[in-house]
């Protein structure tokens, strides 16, 4: 019997001169995996991330030319906060993009944190198991190397899809992740990285360093878009 390994796709960077840019092109990779995952599919499955960087490219979605009727919305992670909360990353993607699209408010998949990390990590799970795979999975990287809520050091159980997280070191503590496992179970992933107070973290991931962003592709062809202050 053969032993047949699956082939991890080399990481792709793409080095941008400043955060306007890696917002435009972005928008512009988003726009590119809608058009593909709706001639194919007929739905537009992404993952969106919380955090600065992909807020810029949010933006820049607004009024562009695509089926948003076809567009289903799940997120990478949520804080435990109550929904109106300013710091809730579905708040800032309705605001951002999603009130500003004619995307059906009941693809709009929401993580229920504001039940605490456990039960809206069980509730979750079965919505992303049933969305897999995402067509795009988008994401951004912490200085230490976290993207969505997985944080250096922190172990959490490698089958489950949805990992409740405490004691973040970025606030609040108490979050919602979906698992390395479920983020690379993508067609593409998109990692959006800018400002100098990446480069330390960036250099680890290029040297091999166990950062929780390193351990998301798989099978997924991940392209990194950074600015030249994150480049090392
Ligand atoms: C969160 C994010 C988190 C974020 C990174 C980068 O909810 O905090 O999902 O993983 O993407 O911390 O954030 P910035 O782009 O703001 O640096």
């Amino acid at each position: 019997m053969k032993n047949r390994q699956i082939e991890a796709n080399p990481t792709r960077w793409h080095v941008l001169d400043n955060p306007e840019a890696v917002a435009a092109q972005a928008a512009q990779r988003i726009l590119q995996a809608a058009s593909r995952a709706i001639t194919e599919r007929g739905r537009f499955r992404i993952v969106l991330a919380g955090g600065r960087t992909p807020q810029a490219a949010y933006g820049l979605l607004i009024g562009a030319d695509t089926d948003w009727s076809r567009w289903e919305i799940y997120f990478g992670d949520e804080r435990c906060l109550p929904v109106d909360d300013v710091e809730r990353n579905s708040l800032m993607a309705a605001r951002a993009l999603l009130d500003s699209t004619a995307v059906p408010a009941a693809q709009v998949h929401p993580i229920p944190a504001e039940r605490g990390a456990e039960t809206a990590a069980g509730e979750y799970e079965p919505v992303v198991r049933a969305a897999l795979p995402f067509d795009l999975v988008l994401l951004g990287m912490g200085e230490d190397g976290h993207t969505a809520s997985l944080f250096p050091g922190q172990q959490h159980p490698a089958d489950q899809l949805v990992h409740a997280v405490h004691n973040a070191p970025k606030p609040p503590p108490d979050r919602v992740s979906l698992s390395a496992r479920a983020l690379s179970e993508a067609r593409e992933v998109l990692v959006l990285v800018t400002g100098a107070g990446k480069q330390a973290a960036i250099r680890g991931w290029r040297a091999g360093e166990q950062l929780p962003i390193a351990g998301i592709g798989g099978s997924a062809q991940v392209d990194v878009l950074l600015d030249k202050a994150a480049q090392a």
